[in-house]
């Protein structure tokens, strides 16, 4: 068997696709986000997990490490994870762009939503992603990346902690963003956290059947 390729991967590897995505979105330029960029942040974890993270875009703090999730709402969803015994190594974690969008304010770039041209131009990526690895189970950290993998009229409030199928048999929920969690004070903080509690014990129940299944 050639080293380069994994028979248990149907004579693909898994690691080798996504180094060369991942080469290409560094030196992408589809929109303009690539202007703005300090690095792109492209993804992390075990390409060979049956449970796929997908989150909005780097913020500050991605974009000057290259890394998804290393800020508060990072910690926050290492706390996620950690209630259902995960940790990142476990899961493969990455956004719907793979650069920050930023607006000036006063003096200082701050973090914005992505814009829809921006989403469509970086969604070749993601679906390169999604391809080699070949989830089971996908969940959307928050709407924005629902709307994306989904459904494009997902209401996050209404729509989070169901069930969807998407082609190629995977399994997708999303819940609340870490950083709309982290934005929520008193009786809603309790609330929002205990239905995002909620979906990740339903995400990890599919989890473990898909490791069973692996065997
Ligand atoms: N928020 C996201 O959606 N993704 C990150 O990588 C960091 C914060």
């Amino acid at each position: 068997m050639d080293s380069l390729f994994d028979a248990a991967d149907g004579g693909e590897n898994r690691e080798e696709r996504l180094a060369e995505l991942a080469r290409q979105v560094a030196v992408c330029t589809r929109c303009d986000l690539a202007l703005s960029r300090t690095n792109t942040v492209f993804g992390t974890g075990d390409p060979y997990s049956p449970l796929m993270l997908i989150g909005e875009g780097p913020g500050e703090n991605e974009d000057a490490t290259g890394l998804p999730f290393v800020g508060r709402a990072g910690k926050l969803l290492d706390d996620i994870l950690a209630a259902v015994d995960l940790t990142r190594r476990d899961v493969y974690i990455t956004n719907i762009v793979k650069c920050r969008a930023a607006v000036e304010e006063g003096g200082r770039m701050k973090n914005r939503q992505p814009r829809t041209s921006e989403i469509k131009a970086c969604n070749i990526y993601l679906q390169g992603q999604t391809e080699a690895i070949k989830p089971k189970i996908i969940l959307c950290l928050g709407g924005p990346a629902a709307k994306t993998v989904i459904d494009k009229d997902f209401r996050i409030t209404k729509d989070r902690g169901k069930w969807y199928d998407l082609e190629g048999g995977i399994k997708a929920m999303a819940t609340f963003h870490p950083a709309y969690v982290l934005r929520q004070r008193g009786e809603d903080l309790q609330n929002t956290k205990r239905l995002v509690w909620k979906d990740i014990q339903a995400v990890y129940a599919e989890y473990q059947q898909a490791i069973e299944e692996r065997g």
